[in-house]
């Protein structure tokens, strides 16, 4: 279970700039959910992923995995917890390494002691399998520059090199964003095959409603740095896009917008 509790976050404090995101915010995942977390621009999406993964550090409050806080835990440590893939594929993947190499760091990742390319040979078999699974003919491809592969198929080889160790949390953060709608929408598909097939707990930041409303155990809408919609279940079923896009008008309507 992820549990962010009483978080407080206050951007550029003391000054004109001063920005109060987060105030008591609390917010509950149990393991094997599937979030999708919606939002209008600035309503803290990112950020909050940013706390989770401790890249952002908090002025109160409690971010804890099955028991154990992430905030204060090594690097290393939480690295090898939390799978993560951006909106902008050279985030998660190095373009002028091959998708072997990619693999390799992915694979490595968190640990003290690198294996070596050499040794990570041996691994080839288990790489190969994790690529097949995208469907895409990478795993004849290992020797290709990340960077000569499509938009699609590096957010693809980054979803991979997210969950190969198969962490307790993965965060995406509008990882289909920059893409066009048809690669948009592949990457779509074989997150929720990757997710379903690894039981990963996942917390999905997306622009697009469909796939809120389309994928995913559970839903949240955020506005301001706080949730104002969280759906599961038959709830979540039983709605539509125009149930969210009502909500979105509404707050829009209170902004003065
Ligand atoms: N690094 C930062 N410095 C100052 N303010 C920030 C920073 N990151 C985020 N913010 C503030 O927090 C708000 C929420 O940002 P963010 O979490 O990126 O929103 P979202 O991902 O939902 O669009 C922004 O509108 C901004 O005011
Ligand atoms: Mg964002």
């Amino acid at each position: 279970m992820l549990e962010l509790s009483n978080i407080y976050k206050t951007f550029n404090k003391g000054t004109i700039d001063e920005k109060v995101l987060f105030s008591d915010f609390s917010l509950t995942i149990e393991n094997g959910e599937f979030v999708g977390v919606i939002g209008s621009n600035g309503s803290g999406k990112t950020t909050m992923l940013n706390i989770i993964s401790g890249d952002m550090p908090i002025d109160g409050g409690n971010v804890t995995l099955d028991g154990t806080p992430l905030n204060g835990m090594k690097n290393f440590k939480r690295a090898r917890k939390i799978g993560r893939v951006f909106q902008n594929p050279s985030m998660g993947t190095c373009p002028s390494m091959t998708i072997w190499e990619n693999m390799s760091i992915a694979d490595n990742k968190g640990k003290i002691y690198g294996l070596s390319f050499g040794l990570n040979k041996r691994r080839r078999d288990f790489y190969c399998s994790q690529l097949e699974l995208l469907g895409m003919g990478l795993e004849n491809r290992l020797s290709t520059q990340a960077g000569s592969l499509s938009g699609g198929q590096r957010q693809a080889l980054a979803l991979i090199m997210a969950t190969m160790i198969r962490p307790d949390l993965l965060l995406l953060d509008e990882h289909t964003a920059a893409l066009d709608p048809k690669s948009s929408d592949t990457v779509m598909t074989l997150t929720e095959k990757i997710v379903r097939e690894k039981k990963i707990t996942t917390l999905m930041v997306t622009h697009n409603l469909r796939y809120a409303v389309e994928y995913g155990s559970r839903a949240i809408m955020m506005h301001d740095g706080n949730v104002i919609m969280d759906v599961k279940g038959e709830e979540k079923k039983n709605k539509s896009i125009n149930d969210y896009l009502k909500v979105f008008n509404e707050i829009s309507i209170e902004c003065g917008n």
